[in-house]
């Protein structure tokens, strides 16, 4: 794969502004291709990141289709729900067509298995047959990464590592509440043309120099390595980039 590109600014502010053209860049990139955009949001402090987006002429709003790289299972007006933030934050705020957003099922709530099935589906819809496509190829996904180094909902020493075959799964014991969620595996995640990471703040500090600098232990967020030629970008500040080796 090729090396992480490191994108480290002095103020999240900053960051904000560069993110945003960054995803305009990878939009234009994808549409100028085909015709639309495939995109992955992630929820904790990332939606909030994106409102660069926000009044921003550039962005194609009808052309996006928008999926989570993890979602909990809850109703999409329960305050844990991803749907929820990423709706507050950013989708009441633009002129995005509902039926772009792809949502969970919430009619499924009450079996996983037949909820991150049906996920899978709907990603199957948009990636074409998953006989055809054997995964997915996103032109972004977005991630955040949580202290312990987890990501989307891929926890330290969880099974859910090594999947290989599943574009979508569930667990039921998440360490970071809610517990049942549901998440795209790694086989998704890598075989994106960019997935970028967003981290900002001196919480981020210690994990990200583990995750950057000793990928070798393994963590969750070291193991999105995308497949060549998919990129991986890390979009930090200067807080979070405070511990790093690497010049
Ligand atoms: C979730 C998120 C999760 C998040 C990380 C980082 O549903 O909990 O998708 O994977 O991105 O936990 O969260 P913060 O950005 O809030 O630290």
């Amino acid at each position: 794969p090729n090396p992480p590109a490191l994108h480290s600014f002095q103020s999240a502010e900053l960051l904000v502004e560069s993110l945003a053209l960054f995803v305009v860049k990878a939009q234009k990139e994808a549409i100028d291709r085909k015709g639309r955009f495939t995109i992955a949001l992630s929820g904790g402090s990332l939606p909030k990141m994106l409102k660069g987006l926000i009044d921003n002429p550039a962005v194609k709003w009808d052309l996006w289709q928008v999926f989570y790289a993890d979602e909990r299972v809850v109703p999409l007006d329960d305050p844990d729900s991803n749907h929820l933030l990423c709706s507050q934050e950013l989708f009441s705020k633009v002129p995005i067509p509902k039926e772009n957003i792809h949502a969970i099922d919430v009619s499924l709530l009450d079996d996983l298995e037949e909820l991150s099935d049906a996920y899978e589906k709907e990603l199957i819809r948009e990636f074409a047959q998953k006989d055809a496509a054997r995964f997915p190829v996103f032109d972004l996904i977005l991630l955040g990464m949580g202290p312990d180094g987890h990501t989307a909902s891929l926890f330290p020493g969880h099974p859910l590592l090594t999947e290989e075959d599943r574009w979508v799964a569930y667990i039921e014991d998440s360490p970071k509440p809610p517990p049942k969620r549901i998440t795209f595996t790694y086989p998704v995640i890598n075989h994106a043309a960019r997935v970028a990471f967003v981290a900002a703040g001196a919480g981020k500090a210690d994990m990200l120099s583990k995750v950057l600098d000793h990928p070798e232990e393994g963590l969750p967020s070291s193991r999105v390595r995308p497949v060549y030629p998919g990129q991986l970008y890390w979009f930090v500040d200067a807080q979070a980039a405070a511990k790093l080796e690497l010049p």
